[in-house]
């Protein structure tokens, strides 16, 4: 249970580091609209301070962030309801961060699987900000006082270092003051794989465009990749636990549930038993109906940067006035000054 004393607060990050699919959509942003429609006041940042950890053009950072900022709003995230901005105009975060930096012990960030994964075998030349990400995405949920945090299962270890962190600072300072945040992990198609390969994750970074559907997909290409999917020989079974060695299929099968926003067993009421030749043209036609708006939305908002300039300079205003005071509290427990 997250703790009571503090108010019902949402907060998550994606990093603008190029190229949304369709698995940021269904992992992600579809998850953020329906908690922006809860009881939760709700806080979406496009973490371009996390962004730079590794090396990132600065012209194609800074477009790659109104592009995410566009996808969230064509996805249905709305500006009024939700506070969207981009953290490195929010100084809030790396001054908490620094807090933490001095929170956290070597050991913890070392475990991280994260950070394993890719500073690789040359961690003497990874950044110091690639090792010390995860203070900065603690602060990130902390300064607002965030309860719950959904994310993607690979989040998950992040998300309870997160915990430690806010448990070791009010151990250590004797107070009460951060919460435990709760990640909220699931969904029907968490983990959406590639088209190509049942047994990758869906990517920006493949080389292969057809692996992948992007949010800025046409019909047209959308409709194309789902008819080119791979797949095997064999009908859909008559329910989902006859998937379990087809990773091609299941694949396919979860994201037509959560494009349809039902679960996968009430799916197979509609698909159990059909070939692909019927269900792929059923799958191409759920996707590109409630794909495309989206794709035609974002390219509509990107023919405006300074509009959604405009839109993240407001949400970091609306982010700084519950972000500053949290953190005046944090800087005077530490025993900092004035
Ligand atoms: N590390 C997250 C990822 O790569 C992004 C992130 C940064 C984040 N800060 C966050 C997610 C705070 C949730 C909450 O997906």
């Amino acid at each position: 249970m997250a703790d009571t004393k503090f108010v019902p607060r949402v907060f998550s990050g994606i990093q603008p580091s190029g190229g949304l699919t369709l698995g940021n959509y269904l992992g992600a942003i579809k998850r953020f609209v329906e908690m922006q429609e809860g009881e939760f006041e709700t806080i979406f940042c496009m973490v371009d301070q996390h962004a730079i950890t590794v090396r990132q053009d600065p012209a194609v950072l800074a477009d790659a962030t109104r592009e995410l900022c566009a996808g969230f709003m064509a996805a249905g995230l709305d500006p009024e309801k939700s506070i969207l901005f981009n953290q490195s105009r929010v100084p809030e975060h790396a001054q908490l961060a620094w807090v933490f930096n001095c929170v956290a012990r070597m050991g913890w960030l070392n475990r991280m699987t994260q950070w394993k994964d890719k500073a690789g075998k040359n961690q003497e030349n990874a950044s110091v900000g690639l090792f010390a990400y995860p203070c900065l995405m603690a602060a990130d949920i902390l300064v607002y006082h965030a309860t719950h945090v959904p994310v993607g299962m690979d989040q998950k270890q992040h998300l309870e270092l997160t915990r430690d962190i806010a448990a070791k600072f009010n151990h250590d300072y004797g107070v009460d003051f951060f919460p435990l945040t709760e990640p909220v992990i699931g969904g029907a198609a968490t983990r959406v794989m590639s088209l190509r390969d049942g047994s990758q994750k869906m990517s920006k970074s493949d080389p292969s465009d057809m692996s992948r559907i992007n949010m800025t997909d046409d019909a047209d290409a959308i409709a194309k990749k789902i008819r080119k999917a791979k797949t095997d020989a064999d009908a859909l079974p008559s329910e989902f636990a006859g998937l379990e060695n087809r990773p091609e299929a299941r694949n396919l099968v979860c994201v037509y549930a959560a494009l349809a926003d039902m679960n996968v067993d009430d799916a197979f009421a509609d698909i159990g038993g059909r070939g692909f030749g019927e269900f792929k043209p059923m799958l191409a036609e759920l996707a590109v109906e409630k794909l495309a708006p989206i794709s035609a939305e974002m390219s509509r908002l990107m023919r405006d940067p300074s509009a959604i300039d405009a839109i993240l300079a407001a949400g970091a205003g609306r982010a700084r006035d519950i972000a500053g005071p949290i953190l005046r509290d944090a800087h005077e427990i530490v025993g900092f000054a004035g």
